[in-house]
This record gives structure tokens, C-alpha cells and sequence, in this order.
């Protein structure tokens, strides 16, 4: 078998762009290098960090009698470990939760789940985020309720080393602990301890996943940047931005991605829509990113991309191999917009919906390019976790704003925990 592969085929967008801006992502890929040597971004360096996956795997060995995983986390801190675990196929029950302060949604958790059997692992940075932190309170009863004192035994905190409640909450009841490296912002988190926990945890080959992402890695690093795939989609989506084409569209054919292109949209807006470039002055950037499915939206969002303002660029994943080949039976009776069906396969269908779509966006002028991933394993889904960060990461140097940091994220932060210390208690409960 070959190994999985990632390319990008750029028919649908304007020719020569990447091997224009050849100089621009030299100098910008210059700057991400030394961020990696200087140790100041951990995710540029992590896919060679091989004790990451002894620590987890062992963790794993220590926690297999549990038959369930609640992973407890809200943006960077869940949409990465949500997206490998839709995309790859899980031995074990992980479920979600914390992502949101629904109390309908907590209790329909609460009752689903069987406390006596499931490990609660609390991802959270900084310790002191809300959703997940309110989770992690209802849980942490839950589990006293269900074995008393020996709760803490069924809790893994992955937060800072060193500093903030969570960990120092670990310390006090004795949580087992797992690390979110000072170095590695919550956006970029997916191949650390934050992602590959609840993934090893399930059954998926985390040794794949940072495989893949070496591979892109090194690719990125060797191939002059108007040849590797980041470089490619950071060039085009530039040049788009700059033509006012300011809706990055991501558009897996694939139904087990449609969590990564959420994951994707947070990775975009977080880390490009700034108020201020690097040297202070306000920002022109702030692409606003948009997770679609094909082949089910184009039954809903087509229709604008096609007619609606030429203000987008899209990305399609195609993947050229599925798992499974299914073909389509035949039909109960002839039925002339159906009779050519029987016989053709799904693949076929997905592969040819993507195409058609592909050029009738092209004919009407609005460019889009397409990603080719070989097979979606975990080698590929490192490929694809890689390339979008440094893709994301290239953007960010070329628009000139610091990728890593959330300020409009923070404020909302501060204002809630404002709000929270000068609230009444609810009295209705
Ligand atoms: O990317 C980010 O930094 C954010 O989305 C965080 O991951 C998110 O706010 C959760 O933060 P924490 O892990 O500190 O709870």
C-alpha cells in the first residue's frame, strides 16, 4: 500500500499566484522557522516529539478498564479530539461534553452515562474557562455520587504543567495529569496530549497521525513554498483576500470531515481576525471561514456560491479512495431521471458531484481549488491537521497579525466572569 498523500490541485484558480508570492512565503515560512527553533510555537516541532506518545500511551494502558471517555472541553480544547474521532474509526466510547452550558444537554448526558465505568478527562489551558469548568463541577459530583471517595482516581485534568486552577485542583484531590505545553496555543493543540489522548484512548493510531504531520512538516520545510500544498493554499487564499474575496469555503466530500472543517473555521477566525497588525496599526485581515459538506450543501449553501457576491474562494477535499465500496442496487420500476443509477457505485456519485460542482463554480467565474487526500486514515488526517496550520500560519505572516493570540476571546471571557461575580444565584433550583 502507498502511503497516504496530500496534494493540491489548483486548475479552478488564477495561474502563476503561488509562484508569484514565491518570495513573500519565503519569507514568511523564514519566520515560522525561527519561531520552531526558538521553541516560542511547540505545534511547529511537536510532530518529532516522540515522548508525547509514550505519556499517552501509558496513560491509556492505566485507564483501560473504564468502558467510556467523557472528554470535557470547549474550543481549542474539543473541536481537534471531535474531529480525529469523526473521522477515524474509535474501539471505545468517547462522548462529548462542556462545549456548552445547555442544561438540557447536560442532563441528557448526565442520565446516558454510567458513571461507575467512565473516565472524565477536563481539557482546559488555562483552568478557569467557564463551559468546561461547569462541566467538569457536575461531573465531579456525578462520580462522588456513583463511588464516593475514590472519584478522583477517574479524572484525568490536561491543563498547564505548572500554573492555574485546574492543575492546582489536580494537586490537591490527586487527578491524574496530562499537559497542554506553555508553547502551544489551544487552536493548535490537536497533536498534543489535548488530541491524541482521547483519540490513542479510542483505539486510533496516534503514531499515523504524527506521521502524517512529519510528512507535511518536512515537505513544508524542503520544497520551495510555491510547491508545497500550505504554501499553495496560502498563496491562493492571499491573492483572493486581496480581490475582496474575503469567505474562505472549506468543502469536504467527505462525510467523516465534516468536524474538521469546524475545527478549521476556528482555526481561521481566531487566528486571523485581528484589529491590529504586528506593528500596531489597525488590520485589513479577517477572512471569515465557512465549514460546508459536500455532497449535502449543495441542496443548501450552492445556490450563493454559485449567484450569490463574488466575495468567496472554496476549498474542496476529495478523497480518492473510500473504505468502503458500496454499489447502488437496482430500481422497483423504471423511472427516466433514475434508470442510469443501478449499478454505479456512491464513490463514483461523490467523485462526480465534486467535479460538476468544481466547474460550474469555475464557468461562472469563482475560483476554487481542491484538495487531494489519497485515503483518510490517521497518516492523511495528519497530513490535512499539518498543512492547515501552516497554511493558516503563512496567512498570518502575510497579513502581517499574530496568529497565536485571541484578545476579542479574552474580553468576552472577562466580561462573563464579570457578569458571574456580580450575579444573583438563581433561586428557581
Ligand atoms: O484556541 C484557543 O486558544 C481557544 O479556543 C481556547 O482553546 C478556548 O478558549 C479554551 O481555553 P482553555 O483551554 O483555556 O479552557
Amino acid at each position: 500500500m502507498t502511503p497516504s498523500s496530500l496534494k493540491f490541485d489548483g486548475s479552478f484558480l488564477p495561474s502563476g499566484v503561488p509562484l508569484r508570492l514565491n518570495d513573500r512565503l519565503r519569507r514568511a515560512r523564514s519566520h515560522l522557522l525561527t519561531l520552531r527553533d526558538r521553541h516560542e510555537q511547540g505545534w511547529l516541532q511537536v510532530p518529532s516529539d516522540r515522548t508525547l506518545t509514550s505519556r499517552i500511551q501509558s496513560m491509556v494502558a492505566e485507564t483501560s478498564k473504564f468502558d467510556t471517555l467523557l472528554v470535557l472541553g470547549i474550543g481549542g480544547s474539543d473541536l481537534g479530539a471531535r474531529a480525529i474521532l469523526q473521522a477515524l474509526p474509535q474501539q471505545k466510547r468517547v462522548m462529548f461534553a462542556g462545549a456548552n452550558t445547555d442544561p438540557d444537554e447536560w442532563t441528557m448526558i448526565e442520565k446516558t452515562v454510567n458513571w461507575k465505568k467512565t473516565l472524565v478527562n477536563i481539557i482546559s489551558k488555562s483552568g478557569d474557562t467557564i463551559e468546561p469548568m461547569s462541566a467538569f463541577l457536575l461531573a465531579r459530583e456525578c462520580l462522588k455520587k456513583a463511588v464516593g471517595k475514590a472519584f478522583a482516581k477517574q479524572i484525568i485534568a490536561t491543563t498547564d504543567p505548572a500554573n492555574g486552577t485546574l492543575h492546582a485542583w489536580a494537586e490537591l484531590e490527586g487527578y491524574r495529569q496530562l499537559i497542554v505545553p506553555s508553547n502551544i496555543g489551544g487552536r493548535y493543540s490537536v497533536l498534543s496530549d489535548v488530541g491524541l489522548f482521547p483519540a490513542a484512548w479510542a483505539g486510533v493510531p496516534v503514531d499515523g497521525l504524527l506521521k502524517g504531520a512529519t510528512d507535511e512538516q518536512h515537505a513544508f520545510e524542503s520544497l520551495e513554498p510555491h510547491e508545497s500544498v500550505a504554501g499553495q493554499y496560502a498563496a491562493w487564499h492571499a491573492e483572493a483576500f486581496t480581490q475582496g474575496r474575503n469567505l474562505f469555503v472549506l468543502m469536504p466530500y467527505v462525510a467523516r470531515l465534516d468536524s474538521f472543517a469546524h475545527w478549521y473555521r476556528q482555526l481561521v477566525a481566531e487566528s486571523l481576525g485581528k484589529a491590529f497588525d504586528r506593528t500596531g496599526h489597525k488590520s485589513v485581515a479577517g477572512p471569515t471561514p465557512i465549514a460546508a459538506l459536500g455532497a449535502t450543501d449543495q441542496h443548501s449553501q450552492l445556490q450563493l456560491y454559485m449567484d450569490g457576491p463574488e466575495d468567496k474562494i472554496v476549498t474542496f477535499i476529495e478523497l480518492e479512495q473510500f473504505d468502503q465500496p458500496v454499489r447502488i442496487p437496482a430500481l422497483p420500476a423504471s423511472a427516466p431521471a433514475l434508470d442510469a443509477l443501478p449499478g454505479h457505485s456512491l464513490e463514483e456519485l461523490i467523485h462526480a458531484e465534486r467535479r460538476a460542482t468544481a466547474e460550474a463554480l469555475a464557468g461562472r467565474n469563482r475560483p476554487n481549488g481542491t484538495l487531494v487526500l489519497s485515503r483518510l486514515d490517521a497518516v492523511g488526517l495528519g497530513h490535512l491537521f499539518q498543512m492547515f496550520m501552516l497554511a493558516n500560519a503563512l496567512l498570518a505572516e502575510l497579513f502581517d497579525v499574530n496568529a497565536y493570540d485571541q484578545p476579542g476571546v479574552e474580553d468576552g471571557k472577562k466580561r462573563f466572569h464579570a457578569w458571574l461575580n456580580a450575579a444573583p444565584l438563581d433561586k428557581a433550583i
